[in-house]
């Protein structure tokens, strides 16, 4: 998603800037820029591929000035091309802008500007800093006509703009695109994502919608009719080694050796809150968990928790659809939103609505001060430090264990189910040195196969789907999780000679009934990869999982599922950290 930052401080920009822009990479985008301020100026390089390939064109570092402002754009509107890259100009190239989000009416506010200004690229931004422009033309200072401006737009955006009038500052603002300010003693940021900037401050202040900050010699925030409003900068508690690879390849492998470890950190909450929320949940008439991607995937996990360890029912319904039953959302229901990163847009859309019609809300977020951890009434945090590759890993299994804790304190069992969860961590570390060369040599073998079918039932339906999610989004191939019943209502048709079928088998009361599935589909020639405790005669492959209580399984099923995605995606050659097309923040609807 697009990623934008802006710096004004004692040294020079652009290295700053780039730094920057290297940090939010793991966001995904398709193009990169920066801008910066100098004797009179605008200086500003941008160009499509990744920062490296830009930087082997323009020679962004070395553009003047200790002003400036940088983006890593995601296309939205227009296509992937240079014309299209952030910074975007006014008529004078003496107004640069960055932004993230998307300008619902932009085409009738080009309409409008046309006739006065020239326009040179397809995308939805370029209204900005041509609105900048006629305001500025007339008078007004650059925080007035960035005000100003940010009246005229519709939808959701972050945008930071300079100017060579006023070349000591950076002015931003947001609605609905997340914006966070970062400072110390001597230098300013703002940026989509702490991440920027975190190896120069800790110290930070999220904006609110409508929000204003004005970085100069000092940080001015504004509020939406721009009168000065104080902020309090506060520490986050991410470390940056967090956010480094630490000699590992790729950060996704890093990220699921972290998951034993990450589920001990999820158990570290409050447990007044935790029972606050247990009793919400089941005093609610009724509970909606809303979520997108892999977080859907968790909350489906949940909802099967609260039925079977408190009998409490609840439906999850995925983000970008929730909006359109808010005719059944009223005060008397309570929706928990869950997200890694507080910020898609699909479920805040959601959530925001179900507020309006007075819903209570819950959120299961990782990063603190996000939007939907902002929104909520009740938060809960991951607490498992920053998740870089874009594919979710050690944040699925942190939400999983936030479901655990609730259901447990429901259940009134928390001390019992802490125990147990801890008792499991040590397993999965085992589960992944037993299975480690075990998948390498299967992805090899499987990597000129181009659809993989995922079956299983009860509690791990949903990791089914979610393996054939991981599958599909870092090896580019078609993958597709079902309920192992619902194989022979259509999907069966699709299996072929060799169609590889990744069977979820724990030995529970499912277990008869999934082989019997495999069987169907091993009739049709179908390559069978089955993960179980023990093996079985039908299975071509066989993922050894550890023996675990029935509840519990999706802890241990889910990380051979992610490693065998994350080894298909190298045997194809692919990076798994930065899968084309996607973006580890969805701030767009
Ligand atoms: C994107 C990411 C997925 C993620 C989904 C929901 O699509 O690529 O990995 O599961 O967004 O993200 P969230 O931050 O709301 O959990």
């Amino acid at each position: 998603m697009c990623g934008i930052i802006g710096y004004v401080g004692d040294t020079a920009a652009a290295p700053i800037l780039l730094k920057a822009l290297r940090n939010l990479e793991y966001r995904g985008y398709d193009s990169a820029g920066i801008a910066t301020i100098h004797n009179g100026k605008v200086s500003a390089e941008k160009d499509v591929g990744k920062i490296d390939q830009v930087c082997g064109k323009h020679d962004l570092e070395k553009l003047p000035g200790n002003v400036g402002i940088g983006h890593v754009r995601w296309a939205t509107h227009g296509d992937v091309t240079q014309v299209n890259a952030h910074p975007h100009f006014d008529c004078k190239g003496e107004i640069a802008v960055v932004h993230n989000g998307i300008v619902e009416n932009y085409r009738e506010l080009r309409t409008r500007l046309e006739p006065k200004h020239r326009f040179v690229s397809q995308t939805d931004t370029e209204v900005i800093p041509h609105l900048i422009e006629e305001y500025m033309d007339a008078g007004a200072t650059l925080e007035q006509a960035v005000l100003q401006t940010s009246r005229q737009l519709k939808g959701c955006y972050a945008f930071a703009a300079v100017c060579v009038k006023e070349p000591d500052r950076v002015v931003a603002t947001r609605r609905e695109s997340p914006l966070v300010v970062g400072a110390n003693s001597h230098r300013a940021f703002i940026a989509s994502d702490a991440l920027a900037f975190l190896q120069e401050t800790n110290r930070v202040v999220f904006l609110e919608d409508g929000e204003f900050v004005i970085l100069g010699k000092t940080v001015t925030f504004l509020d939406q009719d721009g009168k000065p409003i104080k902020k309090e900068f506060k520490e986050v508690d991410w470390k940056w080694d967090q956010a480094t690879k630490q000699g590992y390849d790729y950060y996704m492998m890093k990220e699921i050796l972290e998951e034993p470890q990450a589920i001990r950190q999820a158990m570290m909450q409050d447990r007044k809150l935790l029972l606050e929320m247990g009793i919400g949940i089941l005093r609610s008439r009724q509970v909606v968990i809303t979520a997108c991607g892999t977080s859907r995937f968790a909350a489906l996990i949940g909802r099967y928790l609260f039925s079977r360890l408190a009998g409490k029912f609840c439906d999850v319904i995925m983000g970008s659809e929730f909006q359109y039953f808010s005719d059944s959302i009223d005060r008397n229901t309570l929706v928990i939103a869950v997200s890694q990163s507080g910020e898609t847009a699909d479920v805040i859309q959601g959530v925001k609505r179900a507020k309006e019609n007075g819903a209570q809300v819950y959120s299961i977020v990782n990063t603190v001060g996000s939007t939907l951890a902002r929104m909520a009434d009740r938060v809960l945090y991951l607490n498992c430090g920053p998740e870089i590759g874009v594919a979710a890993t050690k944040t699925f299994v942190s939400q999983l264990t936030l479901f655990y804790l609730l259901a447990f304190t429901m259940e009134n069992r928390l001390d019992d189910g802490i125990q147990q969860l801890l008792d499991i961590c040590p397993l999965i570390e085992q589960n992944v040195k037993q299975n480690n060369k075990g998948l390498q040599v299967l992805a090899q073998k499987t990597r000129d196969r181009n659809d993989f079918y995922y079956i299983a039932r009860g509690i791990n339906f949903a990791i089914a789907a979610e393996g054939a999610l991981k599958m599909k989004e870092i090896s580019y191939i078609h993958a597709e999780g079902m309920p192992a019943g619902e194989l022979k209502h259509g999907t069966l048709a699709l299996v072929d000679h060799g169609t590889p079928i990744v069977v979820v088998a724990p030995d529970d009361y499912t277990y008869d009934e999934t082989i019997a599935n495999a069987h169907e589909t091993k009739a049709r020639g179908a390559f069978v990869i089955g993960l179980s405790e023990e093996t079985n005669p039908i299975f071509d492959a066989w993922i050894p999982i550890p023996d675990v209580d029935e509840i519990f399984q999706p802890l241990v099923t889910v990380v051979p599922l992610q490693l065998l995605a994350y080894y298909s995606a190298l045997a194809r050659g692919r990076d798994p950290d930065k899968p084309r097309n996607l973006a580890k923040s969805v701030t767009v609807l």
